[in-house]
């Protein structure tokens, strides 16, 4: 199918990516996502009926890549909480169209889950990993787990040959940001792209505020003074993470700055709740419901007809905007509609 045939938003942006989040549940604690205080033993999570099933979700799938989507990503919550995800792997890769499924994970279970995965066709993992101190790490974590588990995790993915395999530090100032140096200096020239983000204002129990935020080009100017970097172009148009490139030949880095230089302007993502609601910004306070017309028998044209209308009403561009006015909107934690 010719691109022009593909559905655009009232921004002329495609419908690229599709995130499916597949639980929202998770072994971590991180304080900037599910801070253990809010997301404590009583905290109410979705009960498995409210769920989308494997087959729900491959039918969605194959919808949008109808409408253009290429690339899928799974994530949580903590995706490999749910039991048998790679049968769900099996499933989208056998969807016409789609080119790349990613997963981002913790990597707590990667060592059991990495081969099962990479045969079912899973094409690249995405690691979460804030630090390589341990007392950093657990108190982050908000579970005191080590770093131990999660190397190993990675170690299992690159041996399963998930790759290329990316690292997402997640940077808070005051709690990892004297990290930054170390973990360039561990992953660079190992083939592993270590990606900083900037720590966000998702959701709204992580108590985000703008001094937190360690901006993007304050990171690159500090690996770049102990290890020159250059800047690179991106993989693909609208890529999230700006990349920098080592001028010693050891590798990249990417930095994500959807703070301080936001890229809205050609996102193409789509996020998929575990409850099956279609999210059109990762910013969104509600989605709109595809189960209830799944569940109810709609067929793929309806479905298609309705993703379709959603999609181009679609003006959202959050990060842009970011100021005094959004700061009090109402918006769906991470951990429910997918990162
Ligand atoms: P690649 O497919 O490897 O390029 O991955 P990606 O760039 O999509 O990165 P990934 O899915 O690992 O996302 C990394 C992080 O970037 C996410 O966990 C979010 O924190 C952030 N992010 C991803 N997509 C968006 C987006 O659309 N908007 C904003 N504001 N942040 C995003
Ligand atoms: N800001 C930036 N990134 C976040 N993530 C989760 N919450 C936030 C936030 N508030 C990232 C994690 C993980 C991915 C799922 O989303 O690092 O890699
Ligand atoms: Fe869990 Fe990932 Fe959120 Fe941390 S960032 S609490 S590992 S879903
Ligand atoms: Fe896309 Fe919303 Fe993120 Fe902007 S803030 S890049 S529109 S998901």
């Amino acid at each position: 199918m010719a691109d022009e045939a593909h559905v655009k938003d009232t921004l002329g942006r495609h419908l690229r990516d599709l995130r499916i989040s597949v639980t929202d549940r998770c072994n971590l604690r991180c304080g900037y996502c599910m801070p253990a205080d809010v997301f404590g033993p009583d905290h109410a999570f979705l009960p498995r009926k409210e769920i989308l099933d494997y087959e729900e979700i491959a039918r969605l799938a194959r919808v949008f890549a109808a409408l253009g989507t290429r690339k899928l990503r799974i994530t949580g919550g903590e995706p490999l909480l749910r039991r048998d995800l790679p049968e769900l792997i099996g499933l989208l890769r056998a969807v016409p169209g789609i080119d790349d499924i990613a997963l981002t994970t913790n990597g707590l279970l990667l060592p059991t889950f990495a081969r099962a995965l990479k045969q079912a066709g899973l094409s690249r993992v995405t690691v979460s990993l804030d630090s390589l101190d341990d007392k950093v790490f657990g108190r982050m974590n908000g579970k005191g787990v080590g770093t131990a588990p999660v190397l190993k995790g990675i170690d299992a993915a690159l041996e399963a040959g998930l790759t290329p395999l990316k690292i997402n530090m997640v940077v808070k100032r005051g709690e990892n940001d004297t990290e930054i140096e170390a973990m360039a200096q561990r992953w660079r020239g190992t083939g592993i792209v270590l990606r900083y983000i900037e720590y966000m204002d998702v959701g709204t129990t992580n108590g985000w505020r703008l001094d937190d935020v360690v901006p993007a080009r304050e990171i690159v100017a500090r690996v770049h003074a102990r290890w020159p970097l250059e800047s690179a172009d991106p993989n693909y148009p609208g890529e999230v993470a700006g990349r920098w490139r080592y001028a010693d030949g050891q590798g990249e880095i990417g930095v994500i700055s959807s703070v301080t230089n936001t890229f809205c302007g050609d996102c193409t993502r789509a996020r998929l709740s575990a409850r099956g609601e279609l999210f059109t910004c990762l910013f969104a306070g509600a989605g709109h419901d595809l189960k209830s017309p799944l569940r109810a028998g709609a067929s793929e044209a309806e479905l298609r007809a309705l993703i379709e209308g959603v999609w181009q009403r679609r003006a959202d561009r959050y990060s842009e905007l970011r100021n005094a006015n959004t700061a009090g909107l109402p918006k769906a934690e991470m951990s429910y509609l997918g990162g």
